[in-house]
């Protein structure tokens, strides 16, 4: 079912100490404002943290009996094995953690992932019970040629290739982020942001025939989102909710943002 997401990835920002000074301010902040909480209880929002791999287990002891969502920034395609450096999806589903960031620009452009290797990562965190939140957006290059929805719906094409329209519609959240917008301080206008939005939900109807996945998906916009241009972009009717950066790191930031979008 549809509902509002805000997530905050945290990059490889908070270290151990910053992570637990976040929740201490965080959790506070978000129980005591009954908006939020009656917003969570009746499922209409849901809010989730992405910190550094490191400061997974910190984030989950502290987001403890709350319903705060802790996900991971990255999962290997495997489950176990001879990877040096990389992050079991099967440990971190045991470990409590129920949703993971796939396909996000940086991974892509600093790590190589292509979309044949982010649908080997989707599909097998997906077996292991996590819900990913799945990015997709365009370069400015690629922009001003025209060619963002065609980029676009090739990283969605390749990278969901083989997953059904009911898993697209339950277990994955699209988060469109135009590059050029992120970490930039440019955000994408909210006109811009919700035409893109509308086109992935349109491409999602076309590529499955299933009217109900496409209207059940939760699409996401991300790209230097703040406080201030919250409202703007959450009441778009095709952005489900915010992948939100550098506005995430520290908790007066995100609560606002969360405060914004209900
Ligand atoms: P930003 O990052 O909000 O700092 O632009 C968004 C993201 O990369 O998810």
């Amino acid at each position: 079912m549809r509902r509002k997401f805000i997530a905050g990835n945290w990059k490889m920002f908070n270290d151990l100490k910053e992570t637990k000074n976040f929740f201490e301010s965080f959790i506070p902040a978000l129980t005591k404002d009954e908006q939020i909480t009656n917003a969570i209880k009746n499922n209409t929002l849901e809010v989730a943290i992405f910190p550094t791999a490191l400061s997974l287990s910190t984030a989950l002891d502290n987001a403890k009996d709350t319903p705060i969502i802790i996900g991971a920034q990255n999962a290997c395609s495997d489950i176990e094995g001879a990877y040096t450096g990389e992050i079991s999806p099967m440990h971190l589903a045991k470990a409590g953690i129920t949703h993971v960031i796939l396909g996000h620009s940086e991974r892509r452009k600093l790590f190589y992932e292509t979309n044949s290797f982010l649908n080997r990562k989707v599909k097998r965190a997906l077996e292991e019970g996590l819900k990913v939140v799945f990015c997709v957006g365009e370069t400015l290059e690629e922009r001003d040629a025209g060619v963002a929805l065609a980029m676009i719906r090739e990283e969605f094409q390749v990278g969901l290739a083989g997953i059904p329209a009911k898993d697209i519609a339950e277990k994955i959240i699209i988060a469109y982020e135009p590059i050029w917008a992120i970490g930039t301080g440019r955000t994408a206008s909210p006109e811009d942001a919700q035409n893109v939005c509308r086109s992935i939900r349109k491409m999602i109807y076309g590529l499955y025939d299933d009217e109900r996945a496409a209207a059940d998906t939760i699409i996401l916009y991300g790209g230097s989102v703040k406080p201030e241009n919250t409202k703007y972009l959450i009441t778009q009717l095709d952005i489900d909710g915010l992948l939100v950066g550098g506005a995430s790191v520290k908790a007066d930031s995100l609560i606002q943002i969360v405060k914004n979008s209900i």
